[in-house]
């Protein structure tokens, strides 16, 4: 991937270095101020020792110019886990510095937000999954990573978009309880062939996955309309869509996968224009990296939370140590079990 703009050696090679790659994508007016904050965040991300991770769903003036690793929650969770940097700064949300602070303890963790949370993370708690437990006792619970160290903590396995099935495919176990995204759960009972069952629903007794109702606020918004409207504007149009959208897009589009998955797919595709159905800014992040292929874009799609990371946020959270992800030590150890286990089987 094009990454030299963290490499510029002044303001105005910054600001060049990003007109080059998104010229195109963003006003040379708003690079100017955004160059200059970029700058110092990487000056002072080297003088603090700090690593800065970013989340596919960075705008570009951010991907693109300050973290020093890009990807989805799986390879960014991978890259904490053995940082040693002083300071890992997580330009993404909440659950996922609480995942790097989970894994990696030892290293500051910093969320440049206060506030960046996640619809599926806030759709269950602890208490929720014990239920559960309790009431298909010996099933074990796969959980995404999109959830909260106290949900980790009840959780057998953790999975990401880009290992779930692997993950429930691999458990010695026909039946499976797995939480909390409804779409992605249904999404999954379909690769691995299994029958979909809402809590209080009779087990059919074998090859059953127990869901939940979570949702992604922003991929529970996309529809088939919006596959066919494009398809039938331009013919050509290639859709990927993300395992957390309603199951009849995930079946009406081309592909289906990670955030990181769907950029591959798009480099290494042939084809000319896509529709890419997830969190818009990751478009114009495919977009940047591919000038010979358009993307149409649905805007209006935004995660409000991974937008609460800005230039200017991160480079607050330098400067000032903030905000920094604790979590208390007898959970952070039950929460990591899950994800030691999940990294375990995926490699
Ligand atoms: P990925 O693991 O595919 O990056 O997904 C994270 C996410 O929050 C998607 O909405
Ligand atoms: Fe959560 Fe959806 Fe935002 Fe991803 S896009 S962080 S799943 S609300």
């Amino acid at each position: 991937m094009v990454q030299t703009i963290s490499e510029a050696t002044s303001v105005a090679d910054t600001l060049e270095r990003m007109k080059q790659l998104l010229g195109r994508l963003i006003p040379e007016a708003e690079l100017v101020l955004k160059a200059e904050v970029a700058y110092e965040i990487n000056r002072l991300k080297k003088e603090k020792k700090a690593v800065i991770l970013g989340h596919n769903y960075m705008e570009p003036a951010l991907f693109y110019s300050v973290p020093d690793h890009v990807g989805d929650s799986l390879g960014l969770a991978r890259i904490a886990q053995k940082s040693e940097a002083d300071r890992i700064v997580f330009c993404g949300v909440r659950f996922m510095a609480e995942t790097a602070k989970i894994l990696n303890p030892e290293r500051m963790v910093l969320l440049p937000a206060e506030v960046a949370g996640c619809s599926l993370a806030a759709s269950i708690t602890a208490e929720d999954v014990r239920k559960l437990k309790e009431q298909y006792p010996g099933v074990p619970v796969v959980t995404y990573i999109n959830t909260y160290a106290d949900v980790k903590a009840e959780t057998d396995v953790c999975c990401t978009s880009s290992n779930a099935s692997d993950i429930v495919r691999k458990l010695d176990s026909d039946t499976v309880i797995c939480l909390p995204d409804e779409f992605l759960a249904r999404n999954i009972a379909k690769e691995t062939g299994k029958n979909v069952i809402y809590p209080g629903s009779e087990r059919t007794g074998k090859d059953d996955m127990i869901i939940w109702d979570g949702r992604c606020e922003v991929h529970e918004q996309f529809t088939v309309q919006d596959i066919e409207n494009a398809r039938r504007q331009f013919p050509d149009t290639v859709v990927i869509a993300h395992p957390e959208c309603p199951p009849e897009v995930v079946e009406a589009a081309d592909y289906s996968g990670s955030t990181t998955a769907m950029t591959s797919y798009v480099k290494n595709s042939e084809a000319k224009r896509f529709l890419v159905l997830t969190e818009c800014a990751m478009g114009d992040n495919i977009a940047a990296e591919n000038p010979d292929k358009e993307m149409l874009r649905l805007c209006s799609i935004r995660c409000p939370h991974m937008n609460e990371i800005t230039l200017e946020d991160t480079l607050k959270s330098l400067r000032e140590d903030v905000y920094q992800i604790e979590v208390e030590e007898a959970l952070r150890l039950k929460a990591k079990k899950s994800l030691d286990r999940m990294l375990e089987m995926s490699t």
